[in-house]
């Protein structure tokens, strides 16, 4: 039912955790099967310096968010606003079909990161 690439990020998942002093955080849910994917940030100069994620959800989603991670970082926040959730299903050899949900997660959860980051760089720049 899954590809190898999906059961080597669900078995091994990258990037999992917490960062302490992000500074752009996202988090998702999906109200179907209730799955969680929070994104943790650390952004600078533009360039995603470091990225995790907790997942409390189904295997493809700790795969999705696990190979999303590893997509996006060293890339730029506009880079990474362009990740669709195709790019990650494709990344991963495909996904079932009742679990491409799960990769939409991944998408929106990075992207709310990004938004959170922006908010809070540009409450900065305002506060000088
Ligand atoms: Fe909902 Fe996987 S079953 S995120």
């Amino acid at each position: 039912m899954y590809s190898d690439k999906v059961m080597d990020h669900f078995m091994n998942p990258r990037n999992v955790g917490k960062i302490e002093d992000a500074n752009g955080i996202g988090e998702v849910g999906n109200s179907k099967c209730g799955d969680i994917m929070k994104i943790y940030l650390k952004v600078e100069n533009n360039i995603i310096e470091d990225i995790k994620f907790q997942t409390f959800g189904c295997g493809a989603a700790i795969a999705t968010s696990s190979i999303a991670t590893e997509m996006v970082k060293g890339k730029t926040i506009d880079e990474a606003l362009k990740l669709t959730n195709k790019a990650v299903v494709d990344a991963l050899g495909g996904l079932p079909s009742n679990k491409v949900h799960c990769s939409v997660l991944a998408e929106q959860a990075l992207k709310a990161a990004i938004e959170d980051y922006k908010k809070n760089n540009q409450r900065e720049a305002v506060s000088g």
